[in-house]
Order: C-alpha cells, then structure tokens, then sequence
C-alpha cells in the first residue's frame, strides 16, 4: 500500500518524507488556498517546491471544465516535473482527457469519485488513479469503505491497472480499513499515519524496559 499525504503544507511534507514511508503527495485547490497558495505562478512553483522534499508522485489538479482547456492546464502541470500526476475532475471532459494524457504517457489521477460507475469509466479511460472520496460519502451516511470495496471487485474482475487512491481519508481507521480491503493508496492527513504509531502498550512497554535498564547501569 502507497502512503501519500494530503496536503500543500510543506512542513507535513517534509515531516512525512523524513519518516521515510511517504510514497507521494494529493493536493487540490482547497488546500492550496488553505496554505495561501494564490496566482498561477505561486501555484506551479509550489508544485515545483513539492517535488523537491517527495520522490514520489505529486497530484496537481487542473482549474479547467473543458477538455482543451485541461489539456492545455494538465501540458504545462506535467511539464513542471516527471513526478507530477494531472489530476482531473470526474466530469466528461476529464474522462476524454484522461485519455488523451494516457495515451501520451502522463500520469493521471481521476478525482471527485463517489460511485463505482465512475471509477469504472476512469479505468476505461486509462487513468492512473482513481481518487474515491471515502470521508464525504461517510459524511453523507453512505458507506465511504463500501465503494472502495466496489471498486476493488471490478478492478480485479478484468484487471484493470488503474489504481484505486482512498482520498477525503479522515483518520487512522479509514487507512487500515482500507488496507484490509485493498486500496492501492491512501491518502490523508499527516495524522493519519501518524496514528498508526499510537499503542499504550509499545509506550508502556518501553517505559519499563528503560527503567530496567537504569536499575543495572
Ligand atoms: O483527496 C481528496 C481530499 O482532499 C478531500 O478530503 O477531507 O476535504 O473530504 P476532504
């Protein structure tokens, strides 16, 4: 399972890639205002800044509805940098430009999934990633592992490569439950993983061991 993380902010970036698990960065334009990100440049040159601290793969979204418009927006993102992904919405144009960029061997990443429908036609399109959003289903008292498990079936079924990406993931139960049922990827807050550190027992346990070792040293 691939570990990416969530977010603009550099500072998680650099914190998760300096644990060593991190496989690669999502970003959206949500996050990128949340850090402040605004204007084209400052946008792409944020991009850059990422793909310095990351080895992996970094998603950058288009802003364009229109398929020559993402075309145009996804030909300047990938250029920026081998490891940028486009990230398309789950629209029609997106679908058709999932397909254009597939077929010139850019990585793609299909976002905005909220039915195996539209993971299916991502696959067909040729896409790299399929980015379901498991908190917002979970958000609307739909089940968000559900459709990952969805998704997995068909995928399997045919053998499609298109690898499912569990994004909108809210915290460390929706990582390992995803892992249980298969997601090619996570990705999330920093705390998300993070959390799967956490056990009373490991901190417990190694209280008493340092302890021990004082007594005889
Ligand atoms: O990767 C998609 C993600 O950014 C959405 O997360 O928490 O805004 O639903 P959230």
């Amino acid at each position: 399972m691939k570990f990416f993380v969530d977010t603009a902010n550099l500072n998680q970036i650099r914190e998760a890639q300096d644990l060593g698990v991190l496989d690669g960065v999502t970003t959206n334009p949500s996050l990128m205002a949340k850090e402040g990100i605004t204007g084209k440049e400052n946008i792409l040159n944020h991009y850059k800044a990422i793909c310095e601290i990351v080895d992996g793969d970094v998603s950058a979204e288009v802003i364009a509805t229109d398929f020559e418009g993402m075309v145009r927006e996804g030909e300047e993102l990938a250029a920026l940098n081998a490891q940028i992904v486009v990230k398309l919405p789950m629209i029609k144009d997106g679908i058709k430009a999932a397909k254009y960029f597939n077929d010139k061997g850019i990585k793609t990443n299909v976002t905005l999934v909220f039915s195996a429908g539209q993971a299916l036609l991502a696959a067909k399109a040729g896409a790299t990633y399929v980015s379901p959003f498991i908190g917002r289903l979970d958000d609307i008292s739909t089940d968000g592992l559900n459709l990952i498990a969805e998704i997995r079936e068909i995928y399997d079924n045919y053998g499609f490569e298109t690898q499912i990406l569990a994004a909108s993931i809210r915290h460390t139960m929706h990582v390992l439950n995803c892992a249980k049922i298969g997601a090619d990827v996570m990705t999330g807050p920093l705390s998300s993983i993070l959390g799967l550190l956490k056990h009373p027992l490991t901190d417990i346990g190694l209280e008493k061991f340092l302890a021990d070792y004082k007594k005889g040293n």
